[in-house]
């Protein structure tokens, strides 16, 4: 039995084609949920609207320090699994459901697979890098999504045999929902914006949301961008940056600032957008492969190749710098290749799995 665990967001939405290949497979599978994330816009619309199997176990962990979420998810995790073991663990990204859920696996001799592997931003005072590297260490399958992913773990000394090059579920993901997005969703009409004609944002790093003076020039750069292109701003924002923007008291004049959407209203807001600001780091991946120019509000991004390719471009906080990487990347071409796969990442790494039963 394959143990899928899941808890925020981003997990949900790329463990999606992992479920769906387990399903098609006729695989044996069960979703643990962490509850890492557990508003109804932050977690249940993604079951809803992905149509997923409700897990069969929800530990609620909510919200809580490092040490307070990782050790409870720990302790859920470690108590499911003494009652019911499972042959092998998938985690994804770099949360602390992800870390936490491999340290289980890891301590009980539970062999781990790790969705999205490899990345590195190569800085070490974010969280996410510590989770990632973590995680990395003590999988035995490794699915990494570009060539760059594998060289940083080959660099570290990873054995190549646990290598798998699938590329991102993330691509499976867009490309199941694009279509269904496009016909279903009027969310552009809902927010009166034209095509090409408004800037989507979103931003929720620690290191920027919980940082007054980052998270202050995050907003006064993307007010300057928006008042340069005379174009509204979408910013559907992340529960943790709205509690800490009334926490600083910042004046977001100017930004239309809407509660997190669901999948399908937040493809067709990127398919459509002119400039997507972001410091997320799916947002990123999804821009490169719509095609869209994408300005990250980051010194640094795990995610080089969308900066290679010419679709992605640092800024980090400061507004001079915001406005000027907006206008470099806005007058660029717009003909780069999706670094990501082709999407069948998630019956790769079901299939690989399988393959070594
Ligand atoms: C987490 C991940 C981050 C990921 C992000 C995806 C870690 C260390 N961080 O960050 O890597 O990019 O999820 O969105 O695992 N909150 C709610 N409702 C929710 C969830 C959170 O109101 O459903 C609020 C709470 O005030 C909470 C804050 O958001 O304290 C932060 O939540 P948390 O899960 O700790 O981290 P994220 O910022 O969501
Ligand atoms: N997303 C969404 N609604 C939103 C904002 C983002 O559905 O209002 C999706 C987006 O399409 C992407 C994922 O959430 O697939 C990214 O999650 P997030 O930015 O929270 O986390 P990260 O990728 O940075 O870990």
């Amino acid at each position: 039995m394959i143990s899928i665990v899941l808890g925020t967001r981003p997990e949900i939405i790329k463990m999606a084609p992992v479920i769906r290949a387990c399903q098609k497979k006729g695989i044996d599978f069960s979703v643990l949920h962490t509850g890492q994330h557990y508003s109804y816009e932050m977690d249940k619309i993604f079951f809803e609207e992905l149509s997923l199997p409700v897990p069969y176990c929800n530990l609620d962990v909510g919200s809580g320090t490092h040490a307070e979420q990782t050790g409870a998810i720990m302790c859920g995790i470690e108590k499911m699994y003494l009652e019911n073991r499972p042959d092998i663990i998938l985690v994804q990204g770099d949360t602390n459901t992800a870390l936490a859920g491999g340290l289980v696996g890891a301590k009980m001799h539970i062999p781990i697979g790790h969705v999205e592997a490899g990345l590195r931003s190569n800085d070490r005072s974010m969280p996410e890098e510590i989770n990632r590297v973590v995680v990395d260490h003590i999988s035995e399958y490794l699915f990494a999504p570009t060539d760059d992913s594998c060289n940083n773990l080959v660099r570290e000394g990873i054995d190549v045999t646990k290598i798998y090059n699938t590329g991102n579920t993330v691509v499976d993901s867009l490309i199941q929902h694009r279509e269904i997005a496009r016909t279903k969703s009027g969310v552009l009409k809902r927010f009166g914006v034209t095509p090409n004609q408004y800037l989507l944002v979103t931003a929720h790093r620690a290191e920027n949301v919980d940082d007054k003076s980052r998270i202050k020039g995050i907003i006064s750069g993307i007010q300057k961008v928006g008042q340069q292109y005379g174009m509204p701003i979408i910013f559907p924002m992340h529960p943790r940056t709205q509690k800490m923007i009334q926490e600083f008291g910042i004046n977001s004049e100017g930004i239309t600032i809407i509660s997190p959407v669901g999948y399908l209203d937040f493809l067709e807001l990127e398919a459509h957008a002119r400039l997507i600001l972001t410091d997320s780091g799916g947002v990123q991946e999804e821009a490169c492969i719509l095609r869209v120019p994408c300005v990250t509000l980051r010194e640094n991004t795990e995610r080089p190749e969308t900066v290679e390719v010419g679709g992605n471009i640092l800024a980090g906080s400061d507004p001079e710098s915001i406005v000027s990487s907006s206008e470099r990347i806005m007058s660029s071409s717009r003909m780069w290749a999706n670094p990501y796969g082709d999407g069948s990442a998630g019956e790769q790494i079901v299939e690989i799995i399988k393959s070594a039963d």
